[in-house]
C-alpha cells in the first residue's frame, strides 16, 4: 500500500529551495509540494513555471503542483512543461472540470481536483471514475502554518468512500496543519498523499522531521491482512 510525503516548500527560505528539497529528499520526501498563487483566488503570490522549472532540475522525486489560482485553464499546460508530474486544481473555480481534468492527463500529469473545507464532497461525485488523486484541504487555502479543521477527517472518509463506490483506486491527498500529532488519525482515515509545510521546514531539522512525519504516517496504515 503505497503512503506518499509531500514536503510543502512555501514553509521552506525561498532564497535556499535547493537545500530546502534536498533535505527533505534525505528525509525521505517521496513528492515536493509546490504552491501556486496568484493573488486572486487565495490573497499572497507565490511562484509560477519558471521556478517550477528550476525546482525540477534539483528535484530527484516527481512534483506536486498545486493550484491555487483562479484560471487553472490558461496555465497547465505552461506547469506540465515546466516539469509537474502532478497537477491538482480547484472545483470552487472550475465550471467544466471534467474538461480541465482530462486536458491535465492529455499533458501526461496526473489530475487532482480540490476541495476547499467549505466545499462538499459532491461536487466530485460525477467526475470521481476520471480523476487520479483528490485533494482535500484541511485549512482555507492560502498560507502556511494555519490549524487543522477537524472536520476534514470525516471529509476524508467520505471521498475515500465516494473514491471506492466509482471503483477509482485514486489516492485521497490531504494539505493543511499536518503535524506529527495528526498525521496518524488522517492516515486511519483514508489519506495517502500526506502534505506538510511548517511541520517540516519550519522544523530545526528538515531531514529528521520529513523521517519523523513519515514514521508517524506509516505506523498508522491498516496493518496487512495476515494469510492463513
Ligand atoms: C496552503 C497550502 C499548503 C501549505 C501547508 O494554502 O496549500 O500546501 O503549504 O502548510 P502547513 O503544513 O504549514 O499547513
Ligand atoms: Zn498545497
Amino acid at each position: 500500500m503505497s503512503l506518499l510525503i509531500a514536503p510543502s516548500i512555501l514553509s521552506a527560505d525561498f532564497a535556499r529551495l535547493g537545500d530546502a528539497i534536498a533535505a527533505a529528499e534525505r528525509g525521505g520526501a517521496d513528492l515536493i509540494h509546490v504552491d501556486v498563487m496568484d493573488g486572486h483566488f487565495v490573497p499572497d503570490i507565490t511562484i509560477g513555471p519558471p521556478v517550477v522549472r528550476s525546482i525540477k532540475r534539483v528535484t530527484h522525486v516527481p512534483l506536486d503542483v498545486h493550484l491555487m489560482i483562479t484560471d487553472p485553464d490558461r496555465y497547465i499546460e505552461a506547469f506540465a512543461d515546466a516539469g509537474a508530474a502532478m497537477i491538482s486544481v480547484h472545483v470552487e473555480v472550475l465550471p467544466h472540470l471534467h474538461r480541465t481534468v482530462h486536458a491535465i492527463q492529455a499533458l501526461g500529469a496526473k489530475a487532482g481536483v480540490v476541495l476547499n473545507p467549505s466545499t462538499p464532497v459532491v461536487a466530485l461525485e460525477q467526475i470521481a471514475g476520471d480523476v487520479d488523486f483528490v485533494l482535500v484541504m484541511s485549512v482555507n487555502p492560502g498560507f502556511g502554518g494555519q490549524t487543522f479543521i477537524p472536520h476534514s477527517e470525516s471529509k476524508v472518509r467520505e471521498v475515500r468512500a465516494m473514491l471506492d463506490r466509482a471503483g477509482n483506486s485514486a489516492s485521497v491527498e490531504i494539505d493543511g496543519g499536518i503535524d506529527q500529532q495528526n498525521v496518524g488519525r488522517v492516515v486511519a482515515a483514508g489519506a495517502r498523499i500526506i502534505v506538510a509545510g511548517s511541520a517540516i521546514f519550519h522544523a530545526p531539522d528538515t531531514e529528521r522531521a520529513t523521517r519523523e512525519l513519515k514514521a508517524a504516517a506509516l505506523g498508522a496504515l491498516p496493518s496487512p491482512a495476515v494469510p492463513r
